[in-house]
């Protein structure tokens, strides 16, 4: 069961965090005064909601959050099942709310909650929503690529379609349980085919539509679908993609013909003339009644899978399961983001990305809220796209990644300010630590000084939001993801894996189970325990290193093993070394990530060539070329630098140590070498650095 230690450490620092004069007023509002002034100390700058805002907020003092939090970690069962409770359930729950084993010495990992509630997730996102009154509310409103192109579907409209492409699932055979790959891209029809599969029970796993055929195919072999969900092509900035061929390319290449169909092809801007193969359901799904019985699950039964880059080169198919999903994703999009019924909210993250399924999707949907999707990229035709689509929708909540941040930052002011904005009252920020002076434009350009910015820490392991603040609970210091959610124990453990108290830093664990926990890596158990449970045991290990200030707020520092994050895009550093040793006259890579100050981290190959085969510039593009086949665009390296060796220890490790260092050229901080094979490579790269 879910013992909880209820004095945990974060519980203390709340406390006396509490007496803090919370809110408004007591302490002067520091942001008016520190605007552009170098501080003393990040950890000392404190940004306190408005009046305005705190008097209106879900979540108005840290004492009310106090409040929940203690609840939330004493009570976990009473607390999670009185918010599951407002959601509909075919039947409760057994007795037991949550059993879990967290601790790897006491035998295998597993999570389970709310086991023997039956439900279904889409059931409650559109039909419950629906029922209520609510039909006529707006669900999606959609953005075209191109200025002028937008649709927008009522919550009856979008059930309708929904059950529609149920129907056509249901038709061409797909079961409860059965796997189906989704392969599109920001269309209104991406989360309708997410909200068919679970209608149905059928198991989603959405690969986002950057991905090459060589990535859509490793995936397709590893969850083995009944159906591959896809169009024929989609226009992103300028370029038109093809996607109907690249999931062709993807079966063909892997003998696993036959098995796809097609979901939707009528689509705008002409792309249908860009169509080379023939598209097998055009205008099916539209015959399809726009009625479909719900298939009703166990609250454990699997919702979906998501592949996501761990440390070796094969992805992992992250396993979330229905109830506690539901319930977690819910919960913490409407304190996060102090959502209100009239709010209109905007995400720019893909469906392909965890963001995309827990907030653009189900959190949002199952608070009966109003979301806008925008196909295009954010900065097309010009910097000013996001502020436009903003004025156009009247948002009041707009969800990004620092890294469009820094981009737009770099673009300069006029783009922001020659747009209204005012609907504006609650920014968010995902996917890596936003650095203090991006957090300050965003606050003060975009959000004229008014608007909270949640910077919400969390995983596509973890479901939803683990570490982030409540607006209008909290003052917040600029690039500090702040507190945990509501029965989130976060702990920070020193390397030998003992917990460390008050102001300290270290790696970034979790005690106990929240509802929205991953409950596997599909078809591996054993790696999810591996990596996740045993390197420090009795902990979830997030694979983050973190700080707890003097405050006892919380700031990620990053990834500390071998995954880069480019532009919120997780990526895994063997995932690109095999791609490049794919290529015949590559002979070995090593790929390290350096700081880029757009993208937060760059990716940064160290290669070495077959014998006898000389650097040219020709070959330098080629490689990258090969990652942008295996992978996908966004995984090309930056940086691609020739290595005649790589610092290896004697026992032919490579010392990644030393390459990053080399990367980013703080080559007089290079540590001991003594221990190297060869010592001498260590010369020979830095006098290759910059050719
Ligand atoms: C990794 C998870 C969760 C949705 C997007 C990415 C980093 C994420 C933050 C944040 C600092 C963050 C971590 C984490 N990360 N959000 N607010 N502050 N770092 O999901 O692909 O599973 O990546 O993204 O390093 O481990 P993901």
């Amino acid at each position: 069961n879910c013992s909880l230690n209820t004095t945990t450490n974060h519980l203390r620092h709340v406390e006396s965090m509490a007496v803090l004069p919370s809110g408004a007023g007591k302490i002067p509002r520091l942001n008016a005064v520190i605007l552009g002034e170098a501080l003393a100390s990040e950890e000392d700058d404190l940004v306190f909601p408005s009046d305005d805002f705190a008097r209106q907020a879900l979540l108005p003092s840290a004492q009310k959050y106090l409040e929940m939090y203690k609840r939330s970690v004493e009570d976990p069962a009473g607390f999670w099942s009185d918010i599951a409770s407002q959601f509909l359930w075919k039947s409760k729950w057994g007795d037991t709310v949550c059993s879990e084993n967290f601790d790897i010495r006491n035998g295998n990992v597993y999570v389970q909650w709310f086991k023997g509630g039956i439900t279904n997730i889409c059931y409650n996102c559109l039909d419950r929503n629906v029922d209520s009154g609510n039909g006529d509310k707006i669900a999606f409103h959609w953005e075209g690529n191109e200025r002028g192109f937008h649709d927008s579907l009522t919550y009856t409209q979008l059930l309708s379609q929904v059950c529609q492409v149920a129907n056509y699932l249901r038709d061409i055979g797909v079961k409860k349980g059965d796997a189906v790959v989704i392969y599109l891209p920001m269309l209104m029809e991406l989360p309708i085919a997410m909200l068919a599969c679970a209608r149905i029970g059928a198991v989603h796993s959405v690969v986002f539509a950057g991905f090459s055929a060589d990535s859509l195919a490793q995936r397709i072999m590893d969850c083995k679908p009944k159906v591959v969900l896809t169009c024929n092509a989609v226009k992103r900035g300028s370029k038109v993609i093809h996607l109907k061929d690249i999931v062709d390319a993807a079966l063909i290449g892997h003998s696993m013909v036959g098995q796809s169909a097609v979901l939707h092809i009528a689509y705008s801007f002409g792309i249908l003339t860009y169509k080379k193969t023939p598209l097998v359901s055009k205008d099916v799904v539209p015959t399809y009644s726009t009625i479909c019985e719900v298939e009703w699950v166990d609250a454990e039964d699997p919702l979906f899978l998501l592949y996501t880059s761990g440390s070796t080169g094969k992805p992992k198919g992250v396993l979330h399961t229905t109830g506690g999903y539901m319930v977690y994703t819910a919960t913490t999009f409407k304190y996060a983001f102090d959502y209100k019924p009239s709010d209109i909210y905007w995400c720019t993250a893909d469906c392909g990305w965890i963001t995309g399924h827990s907030y653009v999707t189900y959190g949002p949907l199952l608070n009966g809220a109003t979301v806008v999707i925008y196909e295009g990229a954010p900065n097309y035709p010009d910097p000013g796209r996001c502020w436009d689509i903003v004025d156009k929708f009247k948002v009041t909540i707009f969800y990004t990644a620092p890294t469009l941040v820094r981009s737009l930052m770099r673009d300069g002011d006029a783009y922001v300010t020659r747009y209204s904005r005012k609907s504006l009252r609650v920014l968010g920020s995902v996917g890596e630590p936003i650095n203090p002076s991006a957090w300050r434009w965003f606050f003060n350009v975009v959000g004229d000084s008014r608007c909270p910015i949640s910077d919400t820490w969390w995983q596509t392991e973890t479901g939803g939001f683990m570490i982030a603040p409540l607006p209008g609970a909290w003052p917040q210091k600029p690039g500090s993801a702040t507190f945990p959610f509501f029965g989130v124990q976060p702990v920070i453990v020193d390397e030998k894996g003992v917990e460390i108290e008050g102001e300290c830093s270290g790696y970034l664990c979790v005690k106990s189970s929240w509802p929205g926990t991953f409950r596997t890596l599909y078809g591996d158990h054993e790696r999810y325990e591996t990596t996740y449970f045993k390197p420090f045991p009795g902990y979830y290990f997030s694979g983050d290193g973190c700080s707890r200030d003097k405050d006892g707020y919380y700031w990620l520092t990053g990834r500390v093993d071998d995954v880069i994050n480019v532009s919120g895009h997780r990526i895994g550093t063997a995932e690109v070394e095999s791609a490049l040793v794919s290529h015949p006259q590559c002979a070995e890579a090593a790929v390290v990530g350096v700081e880029h100050e757009v993208k937060g981290q760059g990716i940064y190959a160290f290669v070495t060539l077959v014998d006898g085969i000389p650097y040219s510039e020709e070959l330098r593009r080629n490689l990258i070329t090969t990652v942008r086949n295996q992978i996908g665009p966004f995984a090309a390296p930056d940086r691609i630098h020739w290595a005649p060796g790589l610092p290896k220890t004697r026992s032919g490790k490579i010392m990644r140590r030393i390459l990053r260092k080399i990367a980013s050229r703080q080559l007089d901080e290079l540590g001991d070498t003594s221990t190297l094979a060869d010592p001498g490579v260590v010369d020979q790269l830095i006098a290759l650095a910059d050719c």
